[in-house]
């Protein structure tokens, strides 16, 4: 078969990578790649917004499948433009990736099916948006309804940084249109934990569960972030909490969103909140998480093709997802200094080729290229995604922050706590 990824990040290598070691592949291509994606695939120089040319690619090639692997392009409708020239394609369509396309969308479902999720309102009034702050009991949380990057939630202390948050986001456009309509919520307290799961339109099958460290700095502090690392499987993550979120969360969302007549095909993000009542939903993403592809990939034992295929074709049941519950997975970002704000890129980075000469240790490249002296040199806020298993979570975590020595680039930024929660599960 010949494969088509598009995206450019970590995510997209550790998918790369996977699909690369199916039996059924016989070209792959990843449009428009990075520096690290190069190694496995054919990178093309597309843009994952440039829906006719990738389109038009994938008939020239005659691809077999495509694999979407970001949020943007799939909540702009990327499925449907493939699918109307008859091309295949993993993810889901427009009218289901709102899932992750409107915060506002998502809630209502949660409300009408009865998910488990925080007490809100929307708003698309400013004036209404104040006025119910006047009601509500602090800390609250404030959400641009639309794609924001992962910024456009504010968690406000007080009143009055909620009347500043609801002034960023609906009047000043912050973020733009995705200020549009506002999502204000309870605030939640618990450990968050993303659980990712293949979707086929009626049959979800989960992953092992990941958690992720989404502030910038060491201690949870700084600003939010794509996520600066993470670990698989989360020892919080019970096979109670299991039992509760396939029977409350998991398909009922499927089935919603099939009742709703916008059947979800792809990969569903449940980001979950571990609350003293319960398990919540936080978010739903239409796609692997960035960096959970990072540490949940390299757990999977099944072909990855043919799972993909499953998906498409409607035959999920029939597939047996197994994942190795022998080894455990710890990813830490290594990002340039100043990363989310603002940061330099262009450093050649040294030392990735001792990833090649060592078995369990992984170098997914979220922001490289090559320059034009054929080094691989920095181009993102996250770079890198240093990644290894062991036989434990701690073990998994010793030899991942043990391969972060390795590399070396300047302005080479990283957390130094990520898996502390392993430490506090065992207490
Ligand atoms: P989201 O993009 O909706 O996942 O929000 C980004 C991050 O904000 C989450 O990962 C949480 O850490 C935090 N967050 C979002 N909603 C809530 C909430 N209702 N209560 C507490 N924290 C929240
Ligand atoms: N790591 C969180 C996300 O991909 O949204």
């Amino acid at each position: 078969m010949k494969i088509l990824i598009v995206g450019s990040g970590g995510r997209e290598h550790a998918i790369a990578w996977k699909v690369s070691q199916s039996k059924k592949v016989t070209k792959l291509y990843c449009a428009p790649g990075n520096a690290g994606i190069s190694k496995v695939a054919e990178c093309v120089p597309i843009g994952a917004m440039e829906f006719d040319k990738l389109a038009e690619f994938a008939k020239e090639k005659e691809i077999d499948l495509t694999v979407i692997g970001m949020d943007d392009p799939l909540v702009a409708g990327i499925v449907d433009v493939f699918e109307a020239k008859g091309l295949r394609v993993f993810g889901p369509r427009k009218n289901a990736a709102i899932l992750e396309g409107s915060k506002a969308f998502a809630k209502n479902l949660m409300k009408k099916y009865h998910i488990p999720t925080a007490a809100y309102e929307t708003f698309t009034d400013p004036q209404a948006a104040l006025d119910y702050l006047k009601t509500g009991k602090f800390p609250m949380v404030l959400k641009a309804d639309g794609l924001a990057l992962g910024k456009g939630v504010l968690i406000c202390q007080t009143k009055e940084e909620a009347e500043e948050g609801v002034k960023t986001l609906m009047l000043d456009k912050k973020f733009g249109s995705a200020g549009n309509e506002i999502v204000i919520e309870e605030f939640m307290t618990g450990r968050e934990v993303s659980v990712l799961s293949f979707v086929d339109g009626n049959v979800v099958k989960i992953m092992s569960s990941a958690q992720d460290h989404k502030r910038a700095k060491d201690g949870d502090l700084g600003l939010n972030t794509g996520g600066m690392g993470n670990f698989s499987p989360s020892p919080f993550y019970t096979e109670e909490i299991d039992a509760f979120c396939q029977k409350y969360i998991y398909q009922p969302t499927v089935d919603a969103m099939k009742a709703e007549g916008r059947p979800f095909k792809g990969v569903i993000f449940f980001g979950l909140m571990l609350t003293e009542e319960g398990p919540k939903v936080l978010e739903y993403n239409a796609r692997f998480g960035d960096p959970e592809a990072q540490v949940v990939l390299p757990r999977l034992e099944n072909d990855i093709v043919e799972v993909f295929e499953a998906c498409v074709d409607g035959t999920l049941n029939q597939v047996d997802l197994r994942f190795d519950n022998e080894k455990a997975t710890v990813c830490v970002i290594l990002a340039s200094d100043g990363y989310p704000v603002e940061y330099k890129k262009g450093f050649p980075i040294e030392g990735l080729e001792r990833f090649e000469e060592k078995e369990g240790y992984y170098v997914f490249h979220s922001g490289t290229k090559w320059d034009s002296e054929g080094r691989i040199v920095t181009n993102g806020g996250r770079v890198l995604g240093v990644t290894a298993t062991g036989a434990t979570l701690k073990d998994a975590r010793e030899k991942a922050y043990e391969a972060t020595e390795w590399v070396k680039f300047e302005n080479k930024y990283m957390r130094h706590d990520i898996g502390k929660a392993i430490d506090e599960a065992e207490t």
